[in-house]
C-alpha cells in the first residue's frame, strides 16, 4: 500500500527523496552524495509516495516559463514494479493540467525510453548526453489532451 502526495522542500520527507533519488539514479555511477543538491534555482512542485513514514516513489514538476517538465523520477529497488512510477506521474499531469498546460516533457534515459512510451510518451529527439550523470538521453513529449 502506499498514498501519493506533495512533498515541501526543506522537510524531513524532502531530505527522503534525496536519499531515494541518489540511489535510484546516481548511486550505480559512483557518483558523489553531494550531487544531488538542488543548485539549479528553479522552483519545483514534489511529490512522493509513501508506505507509513517510508519514502518509497518520488519525482519533480517544473512549471516556470510556460515548460512543464517532469524530472528525477525515482521508485526505491524493492518497491518497483507497482504501479508507484506510474501513479507519480499521473500526478504531475494533473498538476501540469491544473497550471493550463496542453503537454509534459522529459529527458529519459534510454533504458526507460519504453517505460514512458508505456505512459504515452513519444521520443522527439535523437540521443543526446543530459543530466547530473551525464547518460544518453531522448526527450520525450506527451499529451494532456488524452487521459
Ligand atoms: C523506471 C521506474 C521509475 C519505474 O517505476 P515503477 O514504479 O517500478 O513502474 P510501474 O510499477 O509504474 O510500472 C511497472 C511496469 O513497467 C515496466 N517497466 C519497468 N521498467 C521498464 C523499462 N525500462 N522499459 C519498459 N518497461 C519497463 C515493468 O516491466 C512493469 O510492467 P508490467 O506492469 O507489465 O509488469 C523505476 O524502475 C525506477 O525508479 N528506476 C530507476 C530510476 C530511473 O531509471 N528513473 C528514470 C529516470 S529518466
Amino acid at each position: 500500500m502506499f498514498v501519493v502526495r506533495e512533498i515541501e522542500p526543506g522537510t524531513p520527507e524532502y531530505e527522503q527523496a534525496a536519499d531515494v533519488r541518489y540511489d535510484a539514479l546516481y548511486r550505480e555511477w559512483g557518483l558523489p552524495r553531494t550531487l544531488i543538491e538542488d543548485t539549479d534555482g528553479r522552483v519545483y512542485r514534489h511529490v512522493g509516495a509513501f508506505d507509513g513514514e517510508r519514502l518509497v516513489g518520488y519525482a519533480r514538476l517544473w512549471l516556470e516559463d510556460g515548460q512543464s517538465k517532469i524530472f528525477q523520477l525515482a521508485v526505491v529497488g524493492d518497491r518497483q514494479g507497482e504501479g508507484i512510477g506510474a501513479l507519480l506521474i499521473d500526478s504531475l499531469f494533473e498538476w501540469a493540467r491544473d497550471a493550463g498546460r496542453t503537454q509534459v516533457e522529459l529527458d529519459a534515459r534510454i533504458h526507460v525510453v519504453g517505460y514512458y512510451e508505456r505512459l504515452g510518451f513519444v521520443a522527439v529527439s535523437d540521443v543526446f548526453i543530459a543530466g547530473r550523470a551525464h547518460t544518453p538521453h531522448r526527450r520525450m513529449r506527451r499529451s494532456l489532451d488524452t487521459p
